[in-house]
């Protein structure tokens, strides 16, 4: 589906909708219409319960000529306090259109006193909507085939162009994550996934490096591959650079992406009911990449590194055994009380090589870590953990204005010893009370002196089991939007 913008109407077959704010407002925007349309559309609103709640939708259809026009009346609410609005609006039209039999909407805006970002706003929530996978669907019936293909806004304010350009690099990025995030874990394993991301990356300016297991296994990355032992597809660490500052030697922002394939637990074997939501357990490796492609293709003024750390996680004769000690990159050994509990490990082994390799000016990764984030916030709010209040209520904010909420969580000394090992330096997995926390804190022992670190436990907000605003039931894309606001509002100026 694609957005355009335009000054007036197009000729032709459209549905129409008009955005308002206010009930006075209704008749100015019907003005446009004869009598016998504004009457149909008054009694719509009134018979439909229209309010003009924000993103409420009530429809009819008027006489346009020989043929009918559907006519959409969108809900602006009283006040423009939520940056989200528009992209809400944008988001229930599409959700109302996308499989009516309707190919193409014009959004008119004229005469609301909207801004281009706002315009931008409404196309960027109309088309994150319209994302669906039906690649794997042989037998949809046409009726249940999306027919909407294009969306006119019109009346946009100044510079919808160039906020357009933007948002239309983060949908990139945010349709590449949610690919990923979809795809079966047959299909997308740690060579798979490198090799989709080289091919969406392919001229945008990121350089590309990856690490296979004999390179892991020289760096000393123990903790990495003894999750990966059990599969036989060998583990990747897929590192994306962006050097966008104009000076090579500013230090980088750097993302960590947990990308875990499939997580069957391993010998620590998951229950079989709903362990195929294991196959989205890559789901910050995905949104790194996908931040990677937004970032790239706008084309930003800083200078970010994207690490995936990919494997999976499986049962088998050379599998690893609760009770193993790995020795880390770092140097620090684990014993792995849970093999379940692996997300940890590999990110240790990534983080500990991106401090080395990049100094990072800051260390952010993303994980489906942990069950326990579910039990927490539900599926609202990420868990955020960090190590300098600065850059938590940079993302704090990030979170906010994108949409990719996130919520912080303590860290410290007294959970910290719960991860003490009579056998090795740390144990992989604590008591189960906090058990979100006992992970970051884990974490946190391979944060070098000096780094500021942050991790986002993004475990409740990958997948969502209903539609949402911007996107259907399956992959939400969270993370994306996130990453690219932090990144343009705190590394660009
Ligand atoms: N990938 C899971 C966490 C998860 C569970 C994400 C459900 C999304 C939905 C992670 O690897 C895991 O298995 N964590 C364990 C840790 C425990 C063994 C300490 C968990 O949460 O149960
Ligand atoms: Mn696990
Ligand atoms: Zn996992």
């Amino acid at each position: 589906m694609k957005v355009t913008f335009a000054e007036a109407r197009p000729q032709g077959a459209y549905a129409l909708a008009l955005p308002v704010w206010s009930e006075s407002m209704l008749n100015e925007r019907l003005s446009g219409l004869d009598e016998n349309a504004r009457r149909l559309a008054a009694r719509a609103a009134e018979a439909q319960r229209f309010e003009r709640e924000p993103a409420a939708i009530a429809e009819t259809f008027y006489a346009e000529g020989e043929s009918a026009r559907r006519l959409l009346l969108a809900g602006l609410g009283g006040k423009r306090d939520d940056e989200a609005l528009f992209e809400r609006v944008g988001g229930a039209l599409t959700a109302k259109l996308l499989t009516s039999g309707e190919t193409r909407l014009v959004i008119d805006l004229s005469g609301l006193d909207v801004s281009g970002e706002d315009a931008a706003r409404i196309g960027f929530g109309a088309r994150a909507r319209s994302w669906r996978y039906d690649k794997y669907r042989t037998k949809l019936a046409k009726k249940q085939k999306p027919s909407l293909e294009e969306i006119v806004i019109v009346g946009a304010g100044q510079g919808a162009d160039v906020a357009w350009q933007r948002r239309s690099a983060l949908l990139d990025g945010l349709f590449l994550t949610r690919e990923l995030v979809t795809e079966p874990a047959n299909i997308i394993y740690p060579e798979t996934f490198v090799e989709r991301v080289r091919v969406e990356l392919e001229g945008s300016g990121v350089e590309i490096d990856v690490l296979d297991e004999g390179q892991m296994a020289e760096l000393g990355m123990g903790a990495l591959l003894g999750v990966g032992q059990g599969s036989v597809r060998p583990p990747r660490l897929l590192a994306m650079r962006w050097n966008g500052a104009g000076d090579a030697n500013r230090k980088p922002v750097v993302f960590v992406g947990k990308g875990i394939t499939f997580d069957t637990g391993g010998i620590s074997i998951k229950p079989a009911a709903g362990m195929e939501a294991m196959k989205w357990d890559m789901g910050g490796a995905g949104a790194v990449a996908g931040a990677m492609k937004a970032i790239a293709t706008r084309k930003a003024r800083a200078n970010v590194v994207g690490i995936c750390v990919l494997a999976e996680n499986m049962p088998d004769g050379n599998a690893q055994r609760p009770g193993d000690v790995v020795t880390s990159m770092s140097g620090q050994t684990i014993e792995v009380i849970n093999t379940d509990a692996e997300g940890r490990l590999v990110l240790a082994d990534a983080m500990t090589w991106a401090q080395r390799t990049y100094q990072p000016e800051v260390m952010i990764d993303l994980a489906t870590l942990t069950g326990a984030m579910i039990i927490a916030l539900g599926f609202e709010y990420a868990g955020l953990f960090s190590n300098d209040d600065q850059l938590a209520d940079r993302l704090t904010s990030a979170g906010a204005a994108s949409g990719d909420k996130l919520w912080r969580f303590p860290l410290g000394e007294a959970y910290d010893k719960q991860m003490d090992s009579p056998i090795a330096d740390m144990k992989n997995a604590g008591p189960r009370e906090g058990g979100s926390i006992m992970a970051a804190t884990f974490l946190q022992r391979f944060v070098e002196a000096g780094t500021k670190w942050a991790h986002l436990d993004v475990a409740g907000t990958v997948w969502a089991n209903k539609p949402g605003t911007l996107y259907d039931k399956g992959a939400t894309g969270y993370g994306v939007a996130l990453l690219d606001r932090f990144v343009a509002d705190n590394y660009e100026k």
